[in-house]
């Protein structure tokens, strides 16, 4: 990755769909995985091993893993999908998946709804899961949630958040995605605790921006990380998403709006936004809604 490039995460079949009403059936979830992968998507996070009664859209993963296998296309691609402890792990592997993701956060009481434990306890069921990640030479990603604000508790500490970060790289995580999982977070939040991380001598290039665009700033936030040094950011086609256990999350920022600003500033991005917005455009059909993407929105028009 350049200096002026970035790598984006494109969350959308995880993030996205676990928290769409109608659960997306496995045939459609491969016909946007194949069109993101088309659209020149190389990283894709494509669904959870959690409990189905929980997150029932992510029901699939196992079989929707099975039929990205079957063809060779997804050789290319960094597949990668949610693990919250040692069972998910063993699933992972069964799937043959070579990254996984652990996700804890910043505020116990989001963790408890979430994933049914305190921040403490997640990190001892993510101990067995680092074991078998080394034993089976799966990468692994950590998402800290909750890191500009909490559903249940509102504010949370810069320096919980700065912790638990170097905590998740210390354990093996090879980068950890800052998760504004509410999308409450102004650019000076974002600018106040991305200093404090390089104050702690962490390497920026291990860390990756995760907003949610509820109340509209996810941009502002995004352009914020990228001056200070951020190259990684997460997003879903068509700015799909939000998280069940998070109460008024919205969606991820649309990945064709990421790709529009940066691609416009010249910064590669490696991915082509009219095949997203045609992918949107295919998405919104299927699903028989408008996704939220401001660029898709406007259409193809007046693109070059
Ligand atoms: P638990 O109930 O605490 O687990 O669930 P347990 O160990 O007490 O076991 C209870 C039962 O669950 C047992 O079954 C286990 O086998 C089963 P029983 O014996 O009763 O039949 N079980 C599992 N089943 C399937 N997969 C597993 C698993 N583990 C145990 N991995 C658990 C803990 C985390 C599994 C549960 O609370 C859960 O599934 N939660 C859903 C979490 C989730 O997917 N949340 C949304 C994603 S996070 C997010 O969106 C934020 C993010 O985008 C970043 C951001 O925006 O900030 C990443
Ligand atoms: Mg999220």
């Amino acid at each position: 990755m350049g200096s002026r490039s970035i790598r984006i995460v494109e969350v959308g079949l995880r993030d996205g769909l676990q928290n769409e009403k109608q659960v997306v059936p496995t045939a459609i979830k491969v016909g946007l995985a194949q069109r993101l992968k088309n659209a020149g998507v190389k990283t894709l996070e494509i669904g959870a091993f959690v409990r189905a009664d929980k997150v029932p859209q992510m029901a699939d993963t196992k079989l929707f893993l099975g039929e990205l296998s079957k063809t060779k296309d997804f050789k290319l691609v960094q597949l990668s999908a949610l693990v919250p402890n040692e069972k998910g792990m063993h699933e992972a592997i069964a799937a043959g998946l070579k990254e996984v993701a652990v996700f804890t956060a910043a505020s116990d009481s989001f963790t408890r709804n979430n994933i049914n434990c305190t921040v403490e306890e997640s990190f001892v069921r993510f101990e067995p899961v680092f074991k078998l990640a080394k034993k089976n030479k799966i990468k692994v990603r950590g998402y800290l949630s909750t890191a500009f604000g909490c559903p249940y508790e509102g504010s949370v500490s810069e320096k919980r958040v700065v912790d638990l970060t170097a905590r998740l790289l210390k354990l093996g995580c090879y980068e950890v995605s800052i998760g504004d999982t509410i999308g409450v977070a102004v650019p000076s939040q974002v600018e106040s605790l991305v200093k404090k991380i390089k104050a702690r001598k962490i390497s920026l290039a291990k860390i990756a921006g995760h907003f949610h665009d509820t109340r509209g700033t996810s941009l502002a936030n995004i352009l914020t990380a990228y001056r200070l040094g951020l190259r990684v950011f997460d997003s879903s086609l068509g700015g799909l998403g939000g998280c069940p256990y998070a109460p008024g999350a919205s969606g991820n920022v649309a990945t064709e709006d990421v790709v529009y600003m940066f691609e416009k500033m010249n910064v590669k991005t490696g991915l082509h936004l009219k095949s997203l917005i045609d992918t949107n455009h295919w998405l919104s059909q299927t699903m028989k809604r408008s996704l939220p993407s401001k660029v898709s929105q406007a259409g193809s028009l007046l693109l070059s």
